[in-house]
């Protein structure tokens, strides 16, 4: 969730900057890149070497480095994508009320143009205190965000709010807040992908060569984007680590169309990226069937069209499908578009090396129903993913806008 995201953690000296130890550490875990900033009385409770080790970074605390070197307050705001204060004094808060600059710190704060998140800990007493909550008032005011001291034992023996919130809960609340800035939240999105089998008798079936890549990263593409994710998977050998995926396992077309049709009404994306068998045997056969001919013919029906149903069908979604083609792309994709009722379709070569079937590469070719289209370089199947995550953002806000 917090993959990759820049966080600035500023600590000051309250006695719970020893619990920020475990705090980076959560925050590394989750795939933050952290960097820290320590005041000279948080250096008390909490060694930066320490912190230096789990946020793999230098530990700042001074204008000047060990080396003597200038540390720009400025640069470590803009690199920051957040910036987090805690533990939070009565001092720094004080401090941040009224803008006073005494330490790189405070040059830091007021340098943010990121929000800024603060978990306050303090003696029960001075918690309580009319200026606290007055200086706590007012640094809300700048639009800074609050994460409340929690009610339990304090350092000084007293019983009562003022503990800074564990590090559990800070980490909570900063994806909370990352979660809602993403553009996809609220959103529903339906994936279907990986081949399907069509059954000829209990042990064979007709397949195909689909790894399920393209489906499962666009799938993880919108859960990253926010989107409310349930993934339709043929059977396929690629496993599903991002656990807010719902994964329905299916098999045949017709289960896929089933678990796909069933899911669809609610639904605000859809994208149709399975490798639906095009033709299945007409009934496949009970037994195992002995060899006992010299020839033997099977009797093929057509499988149902997923897309073209759910085209038919729909009403509230964008509906994205794919086009695998191997020759006249662009002209084959716009037909699929059309007789499917899309309102977005991905094209691929199945010939173009690097593209198509079972590989981690993928070429693709975006075209829409707006008559827009946009060519995309050879990319990783994630980053082709992204891009057309992107697209359907940008198809999204440009019509529901118009
Ligand atoms: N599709 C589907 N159900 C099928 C066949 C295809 O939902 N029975 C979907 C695929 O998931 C894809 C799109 O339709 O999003 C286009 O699939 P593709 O194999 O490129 O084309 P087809 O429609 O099967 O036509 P053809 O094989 O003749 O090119």
């Amino acid at each position: 969730m917090l993959e990759k995201k820049k966080i600035l953690l500023g600590i000051t000296g309250g006695i719970s900057a020893y619990k920020c130890a475990h705090l980076v550490r959560l925050l590394v875990k989750e795939g933050a890149e952290v960097k820290v900033i320590v005041t000279a009385a948080a250096t008390t409770f909490v060694s930066p070497q320490t912190l230096s080790v789990l946020s793999r970074n230098e530990v700042v605390s001074d204008f000047f480095d060990s080396n003597h070197n200038w540390q720009s307050h400025v640069q470590l705001a803009e690199w920051a994508d957040l910036m987090l204060i805690a533990p939070l004094t009565a001092n720094t808060l004080a401090k941040m009320a009224v803008g006073q600059c005494d330490n790189i710190l405070m040059a830091t704060y007021l340098s943010a143009r990121t929000k800024i998140i603060i978990a306050p800990a303090m003696d029960l007493d001075m918690y309580r205190h009319p200026t606290v909550i007055k200086n706590l008032a007012i640094i809300q005011s700048f639009g800074n965000l609050v994460i409340p001291a929690e009610f339990g034992e304090l350092a000084s023996g007293l019983v009562g709010e003022g503990r800074m919130a564990e590090p559990e809960t800070i980490v909570d609340y900063v994806k909370n807040y990352f979660r809602q800035s993403l553009p996809l939240i609220g959103i529903k999105a339906l994936v279907n992908a990986g081949p399907t089998y069509e059954a000829i008798d209990p042990v064979r079936f007709i397949g195909n060569r689909s790894s399920g890549k393209m489906g499962l990263a666009i799938a993880e593409a919108l859960a990253g984007m926010g989107a409310e994710v349930s993934l339709v998977l043929g059977p396929s050998s690629i496993s599903v680590s991002n656990s807010s995926i719902l994964v329905y396992h299916v098999e045949s077309s017709d289960d896929m169309y089933a678990a796909t049709l069933k899911n669809y009404v609610d639904m605000d994306i859809v994208v149709c990226a399975a490798a639906v068998a095009d033709y299945k045997p007409l009934k496949a056969a009970t037994e195992k069937i002995k060899k006992l001919e010299k020839e033997f013919d099977l009797h093929l029906v057509k499988t149902k069209d997923i897309l073209e149903e759910l085209g038919k069908r729909k009403k509230k979604q964008i509906l994205v499908g794919f086009a695998l083609e191997t020759q006249h792309l662009e002209k084959n994709a716009l037909v699929k578009l059309q007789k499917k009722n899309l309102d977005i379709v991905v094209a691929n070569s199945a010939t173009e090396a690097g593209s198509g079937f079972g590989g981690d590469t993928n070429k693709i070719t975006i075209l829409d129903k707006h008559n827009k289209k946009q060519e995309f370089e050879l990319k990783s199947k994630e980053e082709v993913a992204l891009d057309i995550v992107n697209y359907i953002i940008a198809y999204k806000k440009q019509n529901s806008t118009s």
